[in-house]
């Protein structure tokens, strides 16, 4: 099989770029801009002759049509991603993830293409569920609090895939990803798990955000990748919206006390006010698990890996 992936160079993608490649008879396309996405994250596969890498933005590149004409499944993974990101360039972000996904499910629509897109939990925004189903209403934010942007721009995606679903049939499937963290994701751009991470391994206090009442469930990168895998061979996933992400509900500050003992640091925990993290008047929701019976329904998937693994697996990468 031949596989595109936008945004594979980013931490996500380069996982699933690995995996693909562990099977002798696949081929991987990649689209990236190198925006938050790096070569190193494609180190162990950048010289598989199975393997191109195309250095371009999905909002204005030119040969879009030619990259998706010659594969059989993409998988749309590029975006504007990380809160910090998200409220720092909003602009951007809405650039991004609206016309640079339009481009890609264009592209879908024009040659027949099997293709899932990349969605996430923040879609559910401020609801007050502890636990969120595919079918749920959602509740968004206001426009003048900047990191609603990305769970807007992101529904808009899912909406226009659906639209092209039912229009024209398109062989397309939302996943929506919970918390996804493993090795090589970055602390930079405002994921908690490496961040924390990396100030336990320096000995550094712990910034929790918030009260650290609020909690949130981790899935690891590889059981993310398992179902990514599994959902591009299932047919009956098409017009479909997936969770995809682990039911172990941790809060934040419990979460920095687990990886401050699990890695023997002597790091404290310090609160840190939303506004001096973020911006004045920046909202977060307090509790975010998901409902999986659905993908579990389609394709036997669990989690199988734990907090304790993914703490191991993010400490042995950044110490690398
Ligand atoms: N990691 C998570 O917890 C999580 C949760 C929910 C949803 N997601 C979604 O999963 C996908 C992958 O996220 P990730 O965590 O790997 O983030 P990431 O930032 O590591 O990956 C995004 C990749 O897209 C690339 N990119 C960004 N804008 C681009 C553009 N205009 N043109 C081409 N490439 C571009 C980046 O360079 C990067 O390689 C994203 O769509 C994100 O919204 C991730």
């Amino acid at each position: 099989m031949r596989y595109l992936i936008t945004g594979g160079a980013g931490f996500i993608g380069g996982h699933l770029t690995e995996a693909l490649l562990k099977e002798a008879n696949n081929e991987v396309v990649i689209i990236d801009n190198l925006s938050t996405g790096l070569m190193s994250n494609l180190r162990s596969v950048i010289n598989d002759k199975r393997l191109q890498f195309i250095e371009a933005d999905i909002v204005d590149m030119e040969g879009m049509d030619d990259c998706v004409k010659n594969v059989d499944v993409i998988y749309h993974l590029a975006a504007a991603v990380g809160v910090e990101l998200v409220v720092n360039e909003p602009a951007k972000t809405i650039v991004t993830n609206v016309h640079g996904s339009e481009n890609v499910i264009n592209a879908a629509v024009k040659f027949d293409k099997r293709i899932i897109i990349a969605s996430t939990s923040e879609v559910y925004g401020k609801s007050f569920k502890e636990k969120f189903s595919e079918t749920d209403d959602l509740l968004i934010g206001c426009p003048t609090h900047s990191r609603w942007s990305y769970a807007c721009s992101k529904l808009l995606d899912e909406f226009y895939l659906m639209a092209h679903y039912h229009s024209h049939k398109l062989k397309g499937t939302v996943a929506r990803f919970f918390n996804t963290v493993g090795p090589r994701q970055t602390g930079k751009y405002g994921m908690v798990v490496p961040r924390f991470v990396a100030s336990a391994v320096e000995g550094k206090d712990l910034s929790v955000y918030g009260s650290g009442t609020q909690s949130r469930c981790f899935c690891h990168v590889f059981d993310t990748v398992r179902a990514l895998i599994a959902l591009a061979d299932c047919p009956e996933s098409h017009g479909g919206i997936y969770n995809i992400g682990s039911h172990h509900r941790v809060s934040i500050e419990e979460l920095a006390g687990l990886i401050i003992a699990q890695l023997n640091s002597s790091s404290k925990i310090m609160k840190i006010s939303y506004d001096e993290a973020y911006e004045k008047g920046f909202e977060d929701m307090m509790h975010r698990a998901p409902d999986t019976n659905a993908i579990e329904a389609l394709i036997d998937w669990k989690t199988k890996l734990s907090l304790s693994d993914i703490i191991k697996d993010v400490a042995n990468s950044i110490q690398k």
